[in-house]
C-alpha cells in the first residue's frame, strides 16, 4: 500500500491516465457523489479523484424511491452545478434510465453530458447488453464508466436491492461481461453490491481500473454516496455505507470538510471498506 498523509491540495486536473497510473501503483483511486457546487468545491479540496454526479440524485436530493424517475435534464442541470465548481477531480456524469437505449441515442445524451454539463466522463449501468452502445461512446472518444452487479436502474425487474453475482454461474457470467466492457473500450468498471472475493477476481484480471461500492476492499478505488458519508441519507442505512462525520473523534474538528478528509484518508489507507460494509 502507498503510504499516504494528508491530502495536498491538487494543483493538475485528475486525467484517465491519473487513474491508469494510481491502479499500476496500486495507490486507491476515491470517487464520490455531489449535485451542486458546493459539495463539489469540498470533495475536490479534500483530494477525491472523481465526483460522481450520480442519478442517486433522484432518491436523496428529489425524494423519488428509486432512481427511475430521474431524467437527462435534471442529470445536466446538478452536472453543470458541480463542473461550475471549477475542480480538478475528474467529473463523471450519471446516464439516466432509457438515456442509452442504443448507440444514437447514448452518443446524443453523452454529447450532452461533456458539452453542456461540463462532465469528463459518462457511467452507464449494464454488461453484455450495452456493450454495444460502450463501443460508440468509446469509438467516439467518450470516456466510459461501465457499471455492473447491482444497477439500481433495474431495480423493478431484479424486484430490489440485491446482492448481485452471489452463485457460481452469475459470478462467471459477471467476471465475462467484466471483460466485455474492457474489451468494448470502457476505462473504468464500477462494482456495486458484489461479493468481495469475485470484485477481487475482477479487479485482478483487468487492467482498467475497478471502483466499488458494496464490493469488498480489493477494488482499485471506492465510491460512496455524499449523503451516506454524512449521515443524511432518509431511510435504511446500506451496509456498504458508512458515516464519517458521526465517526470523528469528539475531541477533532467536527465538520462536513473533516468528514470527507476521514473518508478520503479511510480508503487511502485501505481502512474502508471493511468485512462490516461487505458481501460474502
Ligand atoms: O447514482 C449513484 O450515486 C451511483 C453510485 C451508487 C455508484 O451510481
Amino acid at each position: 500500500m502507498t503510504p499516504y498523509s494528508t491530502p495536498q491540495p491538487r494543483t493538475q486536473p485528475v486525467t484517465l491516465q491519473t487513474l491508469r497510473n494510481m491502479k499500476l501503483s496500486r495507490e486507491k483511486i476515491v470517487m464520490l457523489t455531489a449535485y451542486d457546487a458546493s459539495f463539489a468545491a469540498i470533495a475536490d479540496r479534500v483530494g477525491v479523484e472523481i465526483i460522481l454526479v450520480g442519478d442517486s440524485l433522484g432518491m436523496v436530493v428529489q425524494g423519488h424511491d428509486s432512481t427511475v424517475p430521474v431524467t437527462m435534464d435534471d442529470m445536466i442541470y446538478h452536472t453543470k452545478l458541480v463542473s461550475r465548481a471549477r475542480p480538478h477531480a475528474l467529473v463523471m456524469g450519471d446516464m439516466p434510465f432509457m438515456s442509452y437505449s442504443d448507440p444514437q441515442t447514448a452518443l446524443a445524451n453523452a454529447t450532452r453530458f461533456m458539452q453542456e454539463g461540463g462532465a469528463h466522463m459518462v457511467k452507464l449501468e449494464g454488461g453484455g447488453n450495452i456493450a454495444q452502445v460502450v463501443k460508440a461512446l468509446a469509438d467516439h472518444n467518450i470516456p466510459v464508466c461501465a457499471h455492473l452487479g447491482l444497477q439500481p436502474q433495474s431495480v423493478h425487474k431484479l424486484g430490489g436491492y440485491k446482492v448481485q453475482g452471489r452463485d457460481p454461474a452469475a459470478a462467471d457470467a459477471m467476471f465475462n461481461e467484466a471483460q466485455a466492457m474492457q474489451a468494448a473500450g470502457a476505462d473504468l468498471l464500477l462494482l456495486e453490491c458484489v461479493p468481495a472475493t469475485l470484485a477481487s477476481r475482477i479487479s485482478a484480471a483487468l487492467t482498467i481500473p475497478t471502483i466499488g461500492i458494496g464490493a469488498g476492499p480489493d477494488c482499485d478505488g471506492q465510491v460512496l454516496v455524499i449523503y451516506d458519508v454524512l449521515g443524511i441519507s432518509a431511510g435504511r442505512k446500506p451496509k456498504f455505507a458508512k458515516n464519517f462525520l458521526m465517526a470523528l473523534p469528539k475531541d477533532s474538528e467536527i465538520s462536513v470538510e473533516a468528514a470527507l478528509r476521514s473518508y478520503v484518508a479511510a480508503v487511502k489507507q485501505g481502512q474502508f471498506p471493511t468485512a462490516e460494509q461487505s458481501f460474502t
